[in-house]
Order: C-alpha cells, then structure tokens, then sequence
C-alpha cells in the first residue's frame, strides 16, 4: 500500500505552536508517513510583528519551512492543523487560509480525509478547548473525519486534553509530555488514515457488481 500523505498546517508567531508542529510531524514520521510540514504566511501588519521581539525572531528563524497551499491539502489523506489562540479562537492568518480552501471544497477535494488540531494559549483557561471545536466545526463543513487523541495513551491523561494537544505558553515552550502528545496525536491520526486508505484500497480492487 502507497504511505499515508500527512500535512502538518500551522500558524506560529512566537514559536510555540511551531514546536508542537515539529513534534506532530515525528508523530507522523514514526507511523510511516510521508510528512509535509507547511507554515501559514504571517500577513500581520509589521508594526504588530515589530513590538514583539519574539514574534519577529520566530518569523526569521520558520522562514526556511515552505508555506502551506491548498496543494498540500490535496495532497494530503491526513491534515493536523495547529494554531494559538486568539480570544478563544483560530489565528486569523490559519482562518485566512481555510477561507481560501473554497475552490477545493467545491469539488470535494477535502472530504473524506482524517483531520484533527492542537493549539497553544497564555493560560490554562484562555480558550484552548473554544479554538479546537472552532476548528472542529471547519473540518464538519468539510466532509472530514475528526480524530482527536482522547485518552488512547497514557500520555494524555498528563497532558489533559482529549480534543488535541494544546500548550500553555505562558508556562514555557513545550516540555516533554506536550511534545509526546503531540507526536502521540498525529500518530493516531496517520494511523486512522492508513486504515481508511488500505479500506479503499480494497474497495477499489473488488469485482464490478454483476447486478
Ligand atoms: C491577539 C491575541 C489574542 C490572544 N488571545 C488569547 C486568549 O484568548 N487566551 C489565551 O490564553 N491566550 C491568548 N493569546 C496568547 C496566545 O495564545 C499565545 O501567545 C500563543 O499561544 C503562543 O503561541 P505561538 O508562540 O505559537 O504564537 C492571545 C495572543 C494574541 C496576540
């Protein structure tokens, strides 16, 4: 059977999602995957990128790692999207992005494959929980199958969240047990799709229906 097609999605100002990304991509590798990990382009105003130290010096550090194009979602069977979040919410440069997925979507160019996120916020009750359903809710509208991590392995009842990983940045940079959950999560999900893809595999070598 072909290699799952993974795409790691992300938007990272000051580096912390990007190191969840890093880790969701070794998740994806471990399980067998061919791995794209994809930056969103920063669009924010220079002056916003310019008061923050941080986020300029991440923006300087990710630029060697491509940016995503709808060409990645095509090619994809399996999409974690990673985001901060933003008054409880996605990124508006991750949320620019997918509104610009409509001509894709129009032809079902994104149903049927795996989905599944992981975020950061400042705090532990800034809204991590908000920002996954709200991704959620995106990958519902696009015919998608979500696979969050739950508890499916012993790490997640460290790292606490089921709907995907998620960071608090104003603890640090990730530590061990959110990178481990991070890999954990998009091992699952490479997983998943590999069973759905060997599925359709022998659908598609089965006998035409003689009725
Ligand atoms: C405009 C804006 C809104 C934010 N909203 C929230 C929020 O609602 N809750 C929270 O805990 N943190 C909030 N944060 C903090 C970010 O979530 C945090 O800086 C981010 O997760 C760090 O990830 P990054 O290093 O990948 O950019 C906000 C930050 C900005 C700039």
């Amino acid at each position: 059977m072909e290699p799952v097609n993974a795409a790691i999605v992300y938007y990272s100002a000051t580096g912390t999602v990007h190191a969840l990304a890093q880790a969701a991509a070794e998740g994806a590798e471990k399980a067998g995957a061919q791995v794209r990990l994809r930056r969103i382009a920063e669009s924010a105003p220079q002056q916003a990128i310019d008061a923050n130290p941080a986020w300029g010096r991440h923006l300087r550090d990710s630029a060697g790692i491509a940016e995503a194009g709808l060409d990645d979602l095509a090619w994809a069977d399996v999409v974690l999207f990673g985001t901060p979040t933003r008054f409880g919410n996605v990124a508006a440069q991750l949320k620019t992005f997918i509104d610009g997925t409509g001509p894709l979507w129009a032809q079902g160019g994104l149903a049927g494959k795996v989905y599944s996120a992981f975020t950061a916020s400042n705090t532990a009750h800034g809204g991590q929980e908000s920002t996954l359903l709200a991704l959620g809710n995106v990958f519902y509208h696009w015919g998608g199958i979500i696979v969050p991590p739950g508890y499916t392995d012993p790490v997640q009842f460290r790292s606490g969240n089921p709907y995907g990983t998620s960071h608090v940045a104003g603890d640090g940079p990730p530590g061990d047990i959110a990178l481990q959950a991070a890999r954990h999560q998009a091992l699952r999900a490479v997983e998943t799709a590999a069973s759905l893809k060997a599925g359709a595999g022998r659908r598609g070598t089965c006998a035409p229906d003689a009725s």
